[in-house]
């Protein structure tokens, strides 16, 4: 990363918020600690909780567990400004404008938006109404935060709307998932490996999948996870980009639009399977249960969750690719809280070797199987079938890794970081944009539909399994999920 040398204003609403809180201020104080962000720059926050200046000060302090006396905060301290106000008004826009002409600086301008979605479109408007939109000396760019929008229709019409204020080349969609590092690490094993790229079809590939799970439940976020469920909140963006990532065709060059033209031309030609007239889709709901040796409440018993809630926390689909390359091979996703392991991870399973003999030593012979680990202790995990050494002719199934946190130095950025550096750097290569998001919307809309049937039920999972049984009944009878092993790459479980 180099260092930006403009000078460049970010004003981020939604400053007190939990994303803020957790990621954001912490992205801004590590660009500013590794000197990406300079001395010219300058953070406005916005919520509507009041703030002296020296008050915000402090809030990001603790927020950033930081001494008074440390040299990177009293320097980086220096950046931080507040101005207060609700902004769904507009004069809100007037006084963050008055505050920012009053301290003179002229050059680029982010807006970071990160506070409720149901005010995106307000936010925008009072930006145009204010004319805040263009810097007369530098650019202007909106950095967005999901969900876009909660189906195909009210995704084109937020894109509607920001495209009033905003030109597309100005919007930075924001889905974490795909600036994590192995995500990206991706287009490199992908295309700079001729070994696994020619092996990347339905030749060589018995089937791939993705299990995106979490332990946690819904947090304090009741009010809106039921309104949302694991369809909308989670499936629809990280598991989608995930997959669009590892399937998609190779670009004609390493350039944003040549990248993310392919990952949306995948997205395009993802069916859901259905057999015997019934999609493959399942979906269920946590009971109580027990997640690392704690006892963890069913979704049902969590405050403010209505008893009556048929709101879906967890989703198994399979789908397929509809080309050359791929037509044939099974795709297997899964997501849900609350289940047995926090992780990510894509996993190719390749096909057996024709030739069996070694089924004469009585046993398996396991598939080849590639992992790619999303989250957490991320990594690139082969297993292979070697000899067992010894005087028989036995096999044993090994792995081969790539671990990045085996290596002290491994220079892993966090996502967030990544996002805000490539934004201000204008590379959108792993922001989704809006026509590849509506893609994404075209993908779930059967799954909105079965979800908003009449006799619309999930089935029950014990938190802590996998899922409901029909998680296990998805995948094709000679297939099973395979497991996330925390020996590879050593899984460090997270407390529920
Ligand atoms: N939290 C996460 O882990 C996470 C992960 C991915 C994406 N996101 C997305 O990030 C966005 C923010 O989520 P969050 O969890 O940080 O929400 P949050 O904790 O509810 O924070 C909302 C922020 O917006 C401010 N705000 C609310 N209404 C306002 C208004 N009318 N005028 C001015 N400020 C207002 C709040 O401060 P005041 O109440 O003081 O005004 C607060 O700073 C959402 O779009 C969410 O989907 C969140």
């Amino acid at each position: 990363m180099h260092p930006i040398s403009q000078p460049l204003t970010v004003f981020l609403i939604g400053v007190t918020g939990d994303l803020s809180k957790k990621k954001i201020l912490k992205a801004l104080f590590e660009l500013y600690k590794q000197q990406i962000l300079e001395n010219n720059f300058t953070l406005i926050g916005i919520a509507r909780k009041t703030f002296s200046q020296e008050e915000f000060r402090d809030f990001v302090r603790v927020t950033l567990n930081t001494d008074v006396g440390n040299a990177d905060w009293q320097a980086f301290s220096q950046s931080l400004f507040y101005v207060s106000g609700d902004v769904s008004d507009q004069q809100t826009f007037k006084n963050i404008n008055k505050f920012h002409n009053g301290r003179k600086t002229c050059g680029n301008h982010l807006w970071y938006v990160a506070t409720l979605p149901s005010l995106y479109t307000e936010v925008v408007k009072n930006i145009r109404l204010e004319k805040l939109q263009d810097s007369s000396c530098g650019w202007t760019k909106l950095l967005l935060e999901k969900p876009f929008g909660t189906d195909l229709e009210s995704s084109r019409q937020l894109n509607k709307e920001l495209l009033q204020t905003f030109r597309e080349d100005q919007i930075y969609r924001i889905d974490h998932f795909l600036a994590k590092e192995t995500v990206q690490n991706l287009l490199a094993f992908r295309f700079a490996n001729g070994l696994f790229e020619t092996m990347w079809n339905a030749k060589h590939i018995d089937n791939i999948q993705i299990t995106a799970t979490e332990t946690m439940g819904i947090g304090e976020r009741a009010a809106f996870y039921d309104q949302t469920g694991a369809t909308r909140d989670y499936f629809q963006n990280h598991v989608l980009q995930m997959l669009a990532t590892t399937l998609m065709e190779e670009p004609e060059h390493l350039s944003a639009e040549a990248v993310r033209l392919k990952r949306r031309q995948l997205l395009s030609n993802l069916h859901i399977t259905e057999k015997n007239g019934r999609l493959q889709a399942f979906f269920g709901q946590y009971e109580s249960g027990t997640i690392n040796d704690s006892p963890a409440a069913g979704y049902k018993q969590e405050a403010n969750i209505p008893g009556s809630s048929i709101t879906e926390t967890a989703i198994a689909v399979e789908c397929e690719v509809d080309s050359e390359r791929w037509r044939g091979v099974p795709i297997y996703l899964r997501h849900g809280k609350r289940m047995r392991q926090a992780v990510s991870e894509i996993t190719i399973v390749f096909k057996e070797p024709k030739n069996q003999m070694f089924s004469e030593l009585g046993g398996t012979q396991p598939p080849n199987v590639l992992t790619l680990r999303i989250q957490p202790n991320e990594g690139i995990i082969f297993r292979f079938n070697v000899k067992k050494p010894g005087l028989k002719l036995d096999l044993q199934t090994v792995p081969m890794q790539f671990c990045y946190n085996s290596n002290q130095d491994s220079g892993l950025v966090e996502a967030y970081e990544k996002l805000l550096y490539d934004a201000i750097s204008s590379d959108p290569m792993f922001f989704p944009e809006a026509v590849g998001i509506e893609e994404s919307w075209k993908f779930v809309e059967p799954l909105l539909r079965l979800l908003k049937g009449p006799t619309f039920m999930p089935e029950p999972y014990t938190a802590g399994s996998w899922g409901p049984s029909s998680f296990d009944e998805l995948l094709q009878k000679d297939k099973t999920w395979i497991e996330p092993n925390p020996d590879l790459c050593q899984i460090i479980y997270e407390t529920t």
